[in-house]
């Protein structure tokens, strides 16, 4: 199993300032700690400003969508070649703002994740159930089904390069974080799909209740929304994944 993750998703969040302030201080607090991959994924603007900021630090450049075609006439779009000329390593896919905002299909997810690998951009695949779904007792369907989409658009070896991010849309944002026992049991129905790639988990992960859900046997890090836009919390969250990586090995 590669190293763990633990990657903010700023969402539309961020200024230039604000940004190079942030910025500093993760770099500088992630320097000496070691077993833990550290990401942030920043809106498309940003990214080349970003990526000189990061040049030579821990610190992985990712973003938050990308289109499912190479170039071409699809105004408003950035597709994958020019988030790797940008020196990209991950890129957010099927986030469920983009699922249920933007309407993005299984499909459309699909074809993203392939675009993504295409060049050489790791996929951080995001799967959940909303509330609704939670309470009909649909959850693993509802997983089950977005992560078949990929399956079926995608060789299964691929996913060896891939992340899945197993995010309720339930508990994103809303400081509702899933129990320990919620998310390990969706992880455990995703580790028996996916041996070989890393499960994050999303949705309310804070300084407070990072230690718990990093300890799970199946959650090999987080995307981090909120808590990634304040140094000081980023920082915890990456220290408890640094001692989970020591406890579990
Ligand atoms: P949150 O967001 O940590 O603010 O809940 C997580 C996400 O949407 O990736």
């Amino acid at each position: 199993m590669p190293s763990r993750l633990v990657a903010g998703n700023w969402k539309m969040h961020g200024n230039r300032a604000a940004n190079r302030a942030l910025l500093d201080a993760v770099v500088a607090g992630i320097a000496g700690l070691n077993g833990v991959e550290c990401a942030v994924c920043v809106p498309f603007p940003y990214l080349g400003e970003v990526a000189g900021q990061l040049a030579n630090t821990r610190l992985a450049l990712g973003a938050q969508n990308l289109s499912e075609h190479a170039h071409g006439a699809f105004t408003g779009e950035v597709s994958a070649p020019m988030l790797a000329e940008f020196g990209c390593r991950y890129v957010l896919v099927g986030h469920s703002e983009r699922r249920q905002l933007y309407g993005e299909t299984d499909a459309a997810v699909a074809a993203k994740f392939a675009a993504a690998l295409g060049q050489g951009i790791t996929p951080i695949l995001c799967l959940g159930e909303t509330l609704a779904e939670r309470e009909a007792g649909k959850t693993e369907e509802v997983v089950g089904r977005q992560l078949e989409a990929v399956f079926r658009a995608n060789d299964r070896k691929l996913f060896e390069n891939a992340v899945v991010a197993y995010e309720p849309v339930w508990a994103i944002g809303t400081g509702r974080t899933a129990t320990p026992q919620q998310v390990q049991e969706v992880h455990f129905f995703l580790r028996n799909r996916l041996q070989g790639t890393r499960l994050l988990y999303g949705g309310s992960v804070k300084k407070e209740n990072a230690a718990a859900l990093f300890a799970l046997p199946d959650v090999d890090g987080g995307l981090i929304g909120g808590a990634s836009l304040v140094a000081v919390d980023f920082l915890e969250i990456v220290k408890a994944a640094v001692r989970a990586a020591q406890e579990k090995g």
